[in-house]
């Protein structure tokens, strides 16, 4: 699927299937709890999506079996909602959600901890977090795709948490994912240059240990490979002559 230029009207219509998202993530942070299972996650998360007259994008997409992906701990992204998951606290949970609004898709993800968490979770989170908004500060017109990847990069280094390679954020749209893809490390090229009118979901992950990731059996599950807890934070995001838009923060 090609980069795409949304005109006018479909940047309403992004505007509206991200803000909806946005009341998604903020229900599922309000409701969570030590105790609930991921699977009580996917199903409040699905009826939330519904309610709003909206569908889950990720339902069946490549086969993938629920609505909201969550994942706990050592588990990066594309985690499979149980009924035998439960939450406990001291986890970290990430949860990632994507709906469809008038034939328009919006993704989006964010990192809770569980009750109390340790002071080097809550600093993964947070570090996370600020390295999609260091990467967001040079998602603008006129600079090129790979000043974004390049940032996060930066950002995170100092720290030493593992960025991961596997998975990258994509342009979004007609379709969850267009082109083009964006890279979280560090590249040598420029990439794209970025125009008005692009909308790009942009998502770190990042690893409290080696950068390095592995498949479980299921085929979706990603998890770290040494072991150690992950967190992941993503937008869907415009960009516009000026400041890009955060489509989908509340
Ligand atoms: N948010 C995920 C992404 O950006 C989409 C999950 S794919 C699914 O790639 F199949 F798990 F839904
Ligand atoms: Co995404």
């Amino acid at each position: 699927m090609a980069v795409t230029v949304k005109s006018e009207r479909e940047i309403i219509l992004m505007r509206e299937s991200c803000r909806l998202l946005a009341v998604v993530h903020r229900e599922l942070e309000e409701k969570l709890r030590p105790g609930m299972t991921t699977l009580d996650i996917d199903a409040l998360g699905e009826k939330i999506i519904r309610q709003l007259g909206c569908v889950p994008n990720f339902k069946n997409y490549n086969g993938y079996p629920a609505s909201i992906c969550v994942s706990v701990n050592d588990e990066v992204v594309h985690g499979i909602p149980s009924k035998n998951r439960v939450l406990n606290e001291g986890d970290i949970v990430s949860l990632d959600a994507g709906l469809i609004y008038k034939g328009y898709h919006s993704d989006a993800a964010r990192t809770h901890g569980i009750g109390e968490i340790s002071p080097e979770a809550a600093k993964l989170i947070d570090v996370t977090r600020e390295s999609f908004f260091a990467g967001i500060k040079m998602a603008r017109a006129g600079n090129h795709l790979y000043d974004i990847s390049n940032a996060i990069a930066s950002y995170v280094r100092p720290y030493g948490y593992g960025i991961v390679r596997e998975l990258m954020g994509h342009g979004i749209g007609t379709s969850l994912h267009e082109e083009p893809m964006i890279p979280n490390f560090a590249q040598r090229r420029r990439g794209m240059k970025l125009q008005p009118g692009m909308t790009l979901a942009i998502e770190p992950m990042l690893n409290m240990g080696t950068p390095d990731v592995e498949w479980l059996d299921d085929d979706w599950t990603v998890v770290t490979r040494d072991g150690a807890i992950s967190a992941h934070y993503e937008n869907t995001v415009l960009i516009t002559d000026g400041e890009p838009e955060i489509l989908t923060l509340y």
